[in-house]
């Protein structure tokens, strides 16, 4: 199995699709390998592609003040994205992009094993699990190859319709205390099975 290190050494120099043309960094995951979670997002912004650091603009600082209030320090989870390198003018990724990046995710998952992986927003919930129309599915739990998934709204979104925060507040303590919950050895409920 691939090494986190190497994972990130080969998103660095990849150049499997176009985005790699267009970008100034790519950004590959961060943070714990023994990440309890994983936060999958969309895409690398402007600030990301400068950085090479997922989510260190506004929607980062949203993430993390929703990580804080829950107890939780940045440094403890993992966090990536969908597609490692910034889309142009932050247009959705298409679909041969996120295939072609799909392999960095799976690898990030491989190496982490996390007990959860924490879907942010429409574009991770497509890409990850096929799904559409997150404010419906948002704080559900699945289940797909084994893996458990927590399904809630992008942080972005919150800047767009204040009301989210408490929303993406609430859905993050709940998922954290779902997490105490599995690693004392119980099982939580789970609302989508994918066969
Ligand atoms: N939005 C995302 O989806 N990912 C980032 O890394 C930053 C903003
Ligand atoms: Fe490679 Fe993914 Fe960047 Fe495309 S988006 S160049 S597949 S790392």
């Amino acid at each position: 199995m691939k090494s986190l290190k190497q994972t990130r050494q080969d998103v660095i120099s990849c150049t499997r699709c176009e985005l790699c043309k267009t970008r100034t960094n790519a950004v590959p995951g961060k943070g714990s390998s023994n990440a309890d979670v994983v936060f999958v997002g969309e895409a690398p912004g402007r600030n990301e592609d400068e950085r090479g650091e997922p989510f260190v603009g506004a929607a980062g600082r949203i993430l993390s003040e929703s990580l804080e209030r829950a107890g939780i320090s940045r440094d403890d989870v993992y966090i990536t994205n969908v597609v490692k390198c910034r889309p142009p003018g932050n247009r959705v990724p298409k679909t041969e992009e996120r295939e072609a990046c799909s392999g960095y995710l799976a690898e990030e998952l491989a190496a982490i094993r996390p007990s959860m992986v924490c879907v942010l927003g429409n574009t991770a919930f497509g890409s990850v699990l096929g799904g559409a129309e997150i404010t419906k599915y948002r704080g559900k739990i699945a289940r797909k190859d084994g893996q458990l998934y927590f399904i809630t709204v992008h942080p972005a979104a919150t800047i767009y319709n204040s009301g989210l925060v408490e929303v993406l507040d609430g859905d993050i303590a709940r998922m954290f205390s779902l997490i105490r919950e599995l690693k004392n050895g119980r099982d939580v409920p789970v609302d989508i099975e994918y066969s």
